[in-house]
């Protein structure tokens, strides 16, 4: 198993990759438009977390870090079908969080959780309370209708991963 974090930057085997994780979403997010989910994950701004397994890519997340606010909103999470409630979707969590702070120096997330996700997200440390400053975040993230606004703290000293 392996973890990268790629974007949009020419690179073959990153693109490769984001090809991968996009037909993922495409399926796992049906309610999603493909024309959104390829236009995020290819926009430069926008970083794609995702678990590579015999060098195919199994899952993702889609995130884009807001610097100045010290805050990642999260677009997309996913794992393909046949390989969810193996522990997946915790260990990229786990290298979303890692990556974010120790390289992007963020200290929150936050993100509309589809219905059927939020125990999953609840599972990840993430809150239906939102404990960030309503100006930190707000005009910054899209409002969505359809999703709850989830918030998640990253600890600053943790090893999220081994
Ligand atoms: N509802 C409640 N609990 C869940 C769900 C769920 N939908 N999915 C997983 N869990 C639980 C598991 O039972 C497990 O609990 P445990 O630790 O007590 O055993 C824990 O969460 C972690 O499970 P993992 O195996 O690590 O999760 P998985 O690899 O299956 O990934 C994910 C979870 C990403 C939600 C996956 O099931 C998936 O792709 N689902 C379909 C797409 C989806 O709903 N994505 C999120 C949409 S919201 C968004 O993208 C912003």
């Amino acid at each position: 198993l392996k973890f990268v974090c790629y974007s949009n930057d020419c690179v073959d085997e990153h693109m490769m990759c984001l090809v991968g994780l996009k037909n993922i979403f495409a399926r796992q997010l049906p309610n999603m438009p493909k024309e959104y989910i390829v236009r995020l994950l290819m926009d430069r701004k926008h970083k794609s977390v995702m678990v590579l397994r015999r060098n195919l890519v199994v899952g993702g997340i889609t995130y884009r870090p807001y610097h100045s606010q010290k805050f990642g909103e999260i677009a997309f999470c996913a794992i393909t079908a046949d390989e969810q409630v193996k522990g997946y979707g915790t260990r990229l969590m786990n290298h979303l969080k890692q990556h974010a702070r120790d390289v992007d120096g963020l200290t929150h997330f936050l993100t509309y959780a589809d219905n059927n996700a939020v125990g999953y997200f609840v599972k990840q440390g993430f809150t239906k309370e939102i404990y960030l400053e309503k100006d930190v975040w707000h005009g910054f993230i899209k409002d969505y209708d359809g999703g709850l606004l989830m918030e998640c703290k990253i600890d600053p000293k943790l090893p999220y991963t081994d």
